[in-house]
Order: C-alpha cells, then structure tokens, then sequence
C-alpha cells in the first residue's frame, strides 16, 4: 500500500541535511546567502518530472489545490461543467464547486472508474473539463477517452492521486492528458505527510501554475524576490523544503513499492479460491496497475456486509470500501448543495448502478511489506468466510 510503510532513515537524514547543511531554511526561495544552495523543492520537482518523463512539474501543498490551481489555468469558473466520476475522493466533486463550475458525475462500470461508454451523452457546449479518476490504482483506458475528448477539443485532468505508479501503455498514468494531478497525503504511495504534484507538458499551463501557487510571482532574475514582478493573481500554495526532503526519500523508494504491490496482490488473488460469490474488479492492464488493492464484489449487500463483519473480526482491514464508502461515493454529498435546494432533492438519487456496485463491494488493501507467510495466512483467512458463505 503506501509510503508510510516505508519510512526510516533515508527520510529522516534527508530532512537533517536541511539543518545541517541549509541552516534550517525551509523556505523554498530566497534567503540564498544562508542555504549554501540548498534547494529541495526545486530539486524534488526536477526528479519527479525525470521519473514521470514529463516537462513540468510543480509541488503544491495537497492534492485538493493541485486540482484547483489546475483547474484555474484552464480558466475554469461558473458557467461550466467539469465532467468527472461518481466513485471518487469528496475532494474532486468539492473543488470543483469552489472554483464555481458545476461537477457532471458519470457512473462507475466494472472497472470502478468512469463508465466510458456514457461520457459522450454528458458532453455539452458548457463542457470546458474531464477529470478522469484512477480510483485505488487502477488505470482509466485513456485511449479511449481521448478520442472523445478530442472530438470534442475538450481538456482532459487525470487525478491519479490514488494511482501514483501504476502506467498504461507504457506510462505513468498522469502523463496522458494535458495535466495530471496526484496526492502525497498520509495514505497514498508516497508522502510527505500532506502535498500534492501537478504534472504537464504544456509550457503555458506550466507558468500559470507556478505563479498561481506563489502569489503571482514571476521568479524575474533580474531583481531580489521582493521586488519580483507579477501579471496574474495567486494564493500561498507553496510546498516546504521539509516535505519536499521527505519526498525525495519516498520517491527514491517508488520502483520497490510497485514491484512489492504488484508481486503481494497477484498472490493474493491466486491463493483466493475460485468462489461463486464473487467477482474480482476488472483491471484495464494487471501488468501495469498500482495493485495497492484487491478489489470484489459480491450480488449482494447482505453477503458483502457478512463477510466485511467476519474479516474485521479476524484482525483484518479494509480501504474505503466499505470503511469509508461516505467520503468516495457522490451520492452522500448532500452537504455539498446547501444552497441550491432543488438540486439537494435530486442529487442522492442520481447514480444507481455505482450506489449498488460500491455497497457490495470490498476492497483489501495490498501492503508492500507483507511476506509470502503472511499474504498466505490471510488467503487462508479470506477462503474461510467465502467458504462458509
Ligand atoms: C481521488 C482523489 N483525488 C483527490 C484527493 C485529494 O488529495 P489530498 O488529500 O492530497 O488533498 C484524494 C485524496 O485522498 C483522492 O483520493
């Protein structure tokens, strides 16, 4: 699963090195005659763009304001829809209705991401975004959704906030449309405790992006940081050199936490016995997802509640299906339409078939640093409820 398995001394001495080595400057401009040229932001950035193969890339404080300072370079405001998914974090469906446009949620299919089939029908002249979401690491068939989007000459943002590592077609996903965005928070492949990364090829966006995130500072070398010059207006979205030092570390770790998930769950799911009650997730491309979950779903609610209740009794965990299906699924998010009451009424209503296929669902997180024994012991654990099922 995460990074957070994965944390020990690399990331402290990295972290260290900024006291010792940059006398404590967390900032990431300026100060220069007291950092002996210590800039870990930058040289974060510059490594993730490398890994990704990508032009660009910016460090930002969360993935939610990833999404937003994205969403602000493509001049997104009220008036326009943003097409997205039903399954997702609240922070995709939130952050588009802070910058003022209104989220269009597209149902899930078996791959428990958008249902692709039915974008077309979504698309209108108010359609100025898709944001497709790689929801618990698997891949969205890009190829696919480009062919509309381009039909369309419609923007596409991958959130790949919960797939950071898995490819399609021989790439990271969130190198395949015009901007990706991920999350490092606590709980994704690599942390640094909270942050988020912008990726893109485009030089435009690329400034855009990086001026927003620090008050419109144009970084002009040719005067002191505060007399820098500026022509657009931004907000403090800034990551610190303390995170980015963590990051660093984490991404350093990234090739062994694929290869650890990819190895953990494909023996995981051998070692599940085939069994009529259930269904594994439909994964776009096993060789490439992130494979930190295994996903299935039985035929009904009662059957997934009985087993979830049994393998908590075990000692075992779940990811967000169904622990913490309110904060993934749209059709909780009443709270979100406050003021517009008939949208309120409406909105719980809206997608059925992702209501029903998430509340039979479970989803078993993959952790990088269980051994063979211990996956074996909790196949072992898992064909015992399905048996008695
Ligand atoms: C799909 C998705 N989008 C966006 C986010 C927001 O990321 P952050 O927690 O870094 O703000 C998350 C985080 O859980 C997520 O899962």
């Amino acid at each position: 699963m995460p990074g957070w398995e994965l944390i020990d001394d690399k990331e402290k001495e990295s972290i260290l090195e900024i006291f010792d080595k940059s006398n404590g400057v967390m900032f990431a401009h300026g100060f220069d005659d007291r950092r002996n040229n210590i800039f870990r932001v930058r040289d974060f950035e510059k490594k993730f763009a490398e890994k990704f193969g990508v032009k660009h890339c910016l460090a930002t404080t969360s993935g939610t304001m990833a999404q937003y300072i994205a969403m602000k370079a493509l001049g997104i405001g009220p008036g326009d829809e943003v097409i997205t998914q039903a399954f997702t974090f609240v922070a995709t469906v939130e952050t588009i209705i802070q910058i003022g446009a209104s989220p269009i949620l597209i149902e899930s299919d078996e791959t428990f991401n958008m249902d692709l089939e039915k974008l077309e029908d979504h698309i209108n002249e108010r359609t100025k975004l898709i944001i497709p979401v790689q929801m618990l690491g698997n891949q969205v068939d890009m190829k696919k959704l480009k062919k509309i989007s381009d039909k369309y000459d419609i923007p596409v943002m991958e959130d790949a906030c919960e797939a950071l590592g898995a490819s399609y077609d021989g790439s990271f996903v969130g190198t395949h449309g015009d901007i990706g965005i991920f999350s490092l928070d606590f709980a994704k492949t690599i942390t640094t405790g909270e942050g988020g990364i912008i990726i893109t090829d485009n030089d435009e966006i690329a400034k855009y992006i990086r001026e927003f995130h620090d008050h419109g500072h144009e970084s002009n070398p040719k005067v002191p940081r505060g007399r820098d010059t500026r022509s657009i207006m931004g907000l403090n979205l800034r990551m610190s050199e303390l995170q980015a030092a963590v990051g660093i570390a984490q991404l350093d770790k990234l090739d062994h936490i694929i290869n650890r998930n990819r190895h953990n769950k494909s023996l995981l799911k051998k070692l599940i016995k085939d069994n009529e009650n259930i269904k594994f997730r439909k994964i776009i491309d096993e060789d490439q997802e992130l494979a930190d979950t295994l996903i299935f779903y039985f035929d009904s609610v009662d059957k997934a509640s009985q087993f979830v209740t049994q393998y908590n009794e075990s000692g075992y965990f779940t990811k967000n299906l169904p622990d913490a299906i309110d904060w993934h699924f749209s059709g909780t998010w009443n709270h979100m339409f406050v003021d517009d009451k008939n949208y309120k009424e409406t909105w719980s209503n809206q997608w059925p078939i992702t209501d029903d296929l998430l509340r039979r669902s479970i989803s078993i997180p993959i952790l990088v640093n269980h051994t063979d024994e211990e996956i074996k012991e909790q196949a072992k654990i898992i064909n015992n409820i399905l048996e008695l099922m």
